[in-house]
């Protein structure tokens, strides 16, 4: 197995068969053999830099209903929120003030925020933040609304493909949604100029070892700039309850082959990693992740954007987040930098050592 390994470091991709086939029979062993390859080559293009991006839950308003996801519309359960332009500007504030230079703002796919709301929004905190990155995840929309977003100045675009697979898309989201229109979101965001990134769950009800080997496949193809994985959670309300969590094991490998695969992408070290593991996120910059994203949501909202079940830091100040993530990652050697954190299309040795 060690040998595929090897020729994943060298040719950047496997046949589905092989990614199937470590994915089916991997052992703590081979991981370590990955992460040791999967950092080396995270060195060579962001050293020991971490990215910091302030992460903004602006709504909790959904009209779709993922199987999975805590915020579906049928979870009757949730108390819904949307934070004003003041709220959402207030947050930036703070976060340029912590040193944040790419704000994320995610929510459900809220119609409140019609084509003009969002591109307003967009606009007011480019002209307030000029110098930094703002990345949009707030789900499927019309080509033109993209260009139009696109156009007022957002930079990055984050949506998730889910699984690569058809039918398991259709298994796990609702009969409105199709799998073609997801890709077809992520080639419009990407043909329209987006630092785009696409992802999956790790785990996810009714995932086969073949699922994940299509989703590298369709990573390799898309060539995005960031790829979002995390593992599934269950969230109590939702019809996959008593599912079981993906594990950490998997999803550090998964990290790992991603790595090798899309070398210089950015790869996140994601919350629901902390969730499952008290160390997870460190483990994850570990196995070749380069980004964390913190949260700069107000404490008052934070415990009503519950995607699964735990979730760390629904307690805490965009400050304590910060702080407590750079000392994370300074115990185990990496540095959080103030910088907008682009992708690198190149390969340098130079760090950044303007650290948080
Ligand atoms: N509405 C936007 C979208 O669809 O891209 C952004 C928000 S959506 C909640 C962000 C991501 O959360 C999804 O792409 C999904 O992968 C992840 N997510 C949702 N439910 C989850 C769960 N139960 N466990 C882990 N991740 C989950
Ligand atoms: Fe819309 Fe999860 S169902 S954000």
């Amino acid at each position: 197995m060690k040998k595929l390994i090897d020729k994943l470091e060298k040719e950047t991709v496997l046949s589905k068969d092989e990614y199937k086939y470590l994915i089916e029979n991997f052992t703590p062993e081979l991981s370590e053999y990955l992460f040791e390859k999967s950092r080396e080559v995270r060195h060579k293009y962001y050293g020991h830099d971490i990215y910091i991006r302030g992460l903004i839950e602006f709504t909790n308003f959904c009209k779709n209903d993922c199987l999975y996801c805590g915020i579906r519309c049928s979870n009757r359960n949730v108390q819904r929120y949307r934070l004003t332009e003041e709220d959402i500007l207030s947050c930036c504030k703070n976060g340029h003030e912590l040193g944040f230079r790419t704000f994320v703002l995610q929510g459900g796919e809220d119609p409140y925020f019609t084509c003009e709301r969002m591109t307003g929004l967009i606009q007011k905190i480019k002209h307030s933040f000029p110098e930094c990155a703002l990345t949009l995840s707030v789900g499927e929309k019309s080509t033109e609304e993209y260009q139009a977003y696109f156009d007022a100045g957002a930079d990055r675009y984050l949506l998730r493909h889910e699984t690569a697979n058809d039918c398991h898309y259709r298994m796990i989201h609702p009969e409105s949604m199709s799998p073609e229109n997801r890709k077809r979101c992520l080639y419009d965001l990407k043909r329209i100029g987006f630092q785009t990134g696409c992802g999956f769950m790790v785990g996810s009800p009714f995932q086969t070892a073949e699922n994940l080997a299509e989703d590298m496949l369709f990573i390799k193809e898309l060539q995005p700039q960031m790829v979002g994985i995390g593992p599934f959670i269950p969230q109590h309300d939702t019809p996959f309850a008593d599912k079981k969590s993906g594990t950490l094991e998997l999803t550090l490998f998964m990290l790992g082959l991603l790595r090798l695969t899309l070398p210089n992408v950015l790869l996140p070290s994601t919350t629901a990693l902390g969730t499952i593991h008290p160390k997870g996120r460190e483990l994850g910059i570990l196995a070749g992740a380069n980004v964390v994203m913190p949260n700069l949501s107000p404490v008052a909202v934070r415990n009503k954007y519950l995607l699964y079940d735990n979730k760390i830091c629904t307690g805490d100040e965009a400050a304590e987040c910060k702080n407590c993530m750079q000392l994370r990652m300074r115990s185990i050697g990496y540095n959080v930098v103030v910088s907008r954190g682009d992708y690198k299309e190149k390969c340098t040795t130079e760090e950044n050592h303007n650290e948080i």
